[in-house]
């Protein structure tokens, strides 16, 4: 079975021996609950750096008080065996006092890209976030990490700590797997009910309808926008915190000629889904 470490110094000594015999290495960091789109990522590792590190750490820090944290599903035995599937050479999976030991104090911001959607409605999430990769990154060390684009203004906000930070890693960003009726895999699908499960695809059906209209130069967006969100409530979803077409990169609202990004999140009952599309 792959070996899991619970320790930096631990995590250390596997890197610093593979270091010796001039591996390369990459980091897949995830809160363990893994899916297809966590292996796709772990399969783009194994293909890119000789040796791969999983982490697997449901970080506190990116929960605000009246979130999920602890209800977040959690089965390290099976995260364990599918990562031992796809040939994960090391799993790193410390306890909450191994990351944020008694007075520990810093916090990693990034303006910018945090300013809108995700982070005006979870506004603790990029920090906790920020913070904890950097760490991971300065603890294993990583040539590469891998990160799903489903998190796709995550995947900005890391790469964009990374640049600033000047920290001596290659970010990869890899395409969302999707169910065959378009939902996202994400470990928080296992909260949704049958019936729920039914109505989550109509999250991509309108960001798809979204991203069409940023290809159709006449189209009236903040219209289409209204539209998008009214269709997400008429098919059932109890409320819309965002839909909407912005700058890829930079995350602003987007204007014709700029790369495009459809973002959405919104609240199937108790679930908030998140999803986005190029
Ligand atoms: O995308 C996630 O699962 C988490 O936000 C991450 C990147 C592992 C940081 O806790």
């Amino acid at each position: 079975m792959v070996d899991i470490v619970r320790t930096r110094i631990a995590l250390r000594e596997a890197v610093a021996s593979w270091r010796k015999d001039g591996l390369t290495i990459a980091l897949v960091p995830t809160m363990g609950a893994l899916h297809e789109g966590h292996l796709d990522l772990v399969r783009a590792a194994k293909h890119r750096a000789d040796r791969v590190v999983t982490s697997i750490f449901v970080n506190p820090a990116q929960f605000a008080a009246h979130e999920d944290l602890s209800r977040y599903p959690r089965d390290e035995a099976r995260d364990a065996a599918l990562l031992e599937a796809v040939g994960c050479d090391l799993i790193y999976a410390p306890e909450v006092a191994e990351i944020y030991p008694d007075g520990f104090a810093t916090q990693v911001g990034v303006r910018g890209v945090t300013a809108r959607l995700e982070g005006a409605f979870r506004p603790h999430f990029f920090a906790g976030v920020a913070t904890v990769v950097a760490k991971l990154f300065i603890q294993a060390q990583p040539d590469f990490a891998f990160f799903g684009e489903k998190d796709w203004q995550q995947l900005q906000v890391v790469r964009t700590l990374t640049r600033d930070l000047n920290l001596p890693l290659e970010i990869l960003g890899i395409p969302t797997r999707r169910e065959a009726d378009g939902l996202a895999m994400s470990s928080r699908n296992a909260y949704l009910s049958a019936v729920e499960r039914e109505v989550a695809p109509a999250l991509k059906a309108a960001l798809d309808h979204i991203f069409e209209a940023t290809q159709a130069p006449s189209a009236d967006m903040h219209l289409v926008m209204q539209q998008a969100t009214q269709g997400l409530l008429d098919a059932g979803f109890a409320s819309v915190d965002y839909i909407e077409a912005c700058h890829a990169y930079t995350l602003e609202p987007w204007k014709a000629g700029d790369p495009a990004r459809i973002l959405g999140a919104a609240w199937l009952g108790k679930t908030r889904l998140i999803d986005n599309r190029g």
